[in-house]
């Protein structure tokens, strides 16, 4: 990373910093390389489960993590009403998991983007592994082209990385076939005051992030969504508990578990600084700052 970007983190932590900083393309690719550019062995670790969904999974009583991470992308299916021969856009692809198993489960093929080079090897080799027709490429939602045209369009945890989420949900109208639905998922504030928490804590996690996250309230979502020309489908209220469970019982443990190993790939400080941000975000969690919603609707 280039070493203003590092001074400007730095600094971030002695002033009073707002969320929703404004960035050009490249620096946004930056920021966000800082977080996710590096082994994804790390990701595969700490994450864990068939699919390494980085993101919360949903819970049921005797549930393998696994298990609990399919049922969350079986309620993405139902909402998107996945068909055999639908065509999907993943924006915000992580390591290919979700979509690999959308595409083996529900018979549909898939584009998995992401601006994380890292990410793609991993993602192709599970689609060959599972031999389902997804592919993956590095591009910024801005830039995808027009000619192809989605059935469904779904992120699971990313737009909160976009600033211009007003733009992106333009961009994703534009995309979809006529009655095609979009489905993302996000952690939402409960209310407006939150975007303006400059503790420490937050500010450790906003740096984490490189100063990506630019939390919102659902109503802020869904204000946009309609400027979209979208029509509202269905939200679905996941509990925070299920959150909880992901990182407190399964990630802050994959981490514990693997520390050395961890540690070799990146650094003491890094491994220390993630296991701050995970335990963080479950403290915030429990004082009850965030719902955590999955909102689908329809191109009009
Ligand atoms: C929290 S991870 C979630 C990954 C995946 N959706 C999951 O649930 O496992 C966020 C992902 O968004 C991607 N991302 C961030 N900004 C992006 C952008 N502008 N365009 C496309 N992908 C982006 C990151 O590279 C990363 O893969």
């Amino acid at each position: 990373m280039q070493n203003y970007l590092e001074h400007a983190l730095e600094e971030a932590l002695h002033e009073e910093r707002d969320l929703y900083q404004t960035y050009n393309l490249q620096e946004e690719t930056e920021r966000i390389a800082y977080h996710y550019e590096i082994d994804p062995e790390f990701f595969r670790i700490v994450t864990g489960g068939n699919w390494n969904n980085y993101s919360c999974s949903m819970w049921e009583k005797g549930f393998s993590l696994t298990q609990a991470q399919e049922k969350k992308l079986d309620h993405f299916a139902r909402l998107m009403q996945l068909k055999p021969g639908m065509h999907i856009l993943d924006v915000g692809c992580g390591w290919g998991g979700p979509l690999v198993y959308l595409c083996q489960k529900y018979g549909v093929t898939g584009h998995g983007i992401t601006i994380s080079p890292m990410a793609i090897p991993i993602a192709q080799a599970r689609a060959q592994q599972y031999g389902v027709k997804a592919t993956f490429e590095v591009i910024h939602w801005q830039n995808l082209r027009l000619a192809q045209q989605y059935d469904a369009i779904y992120s699971d945890e990313v737009i909160v990385h976009f600033n211009d989420l007003a733009g992106f949900f333009k961009k994703a109208n534009q995309l979809l076939k006529p009655q095609g639905i979009m489905v993302n998922k996000e952690l939402h504030f409960r209310h407006s005051l939150h975007k303006h928490a400059l503790d420490k804590l937050s500010q450790h996690i906003n740096k984490v992030y490189a100063y990506t996250g630019n939390y919102r309230t659902l109503q802020d979502e869904l204000l946009l969504l309609d400027d979209g020309h979208f029509h509202l489908q269905e939200i679905v209220d996941i509990p925070i508990e299920d959150y909880r469970k992901t990182i407190g019982e399964y990630w802050v443990k994959h981490l514990n578990d693997n520390k050395e190993q961890l540690i070799a790939m990146t650094s003491p400080k890094h491994v220390r600084d993630f296991k701050l941000y995970l335990r963080g975000i479950c403290h915030i969690f429990a004082a009850d700052v965030f719902g955590l919603h999955i909102v689908a609707a329809k191109k009009a």
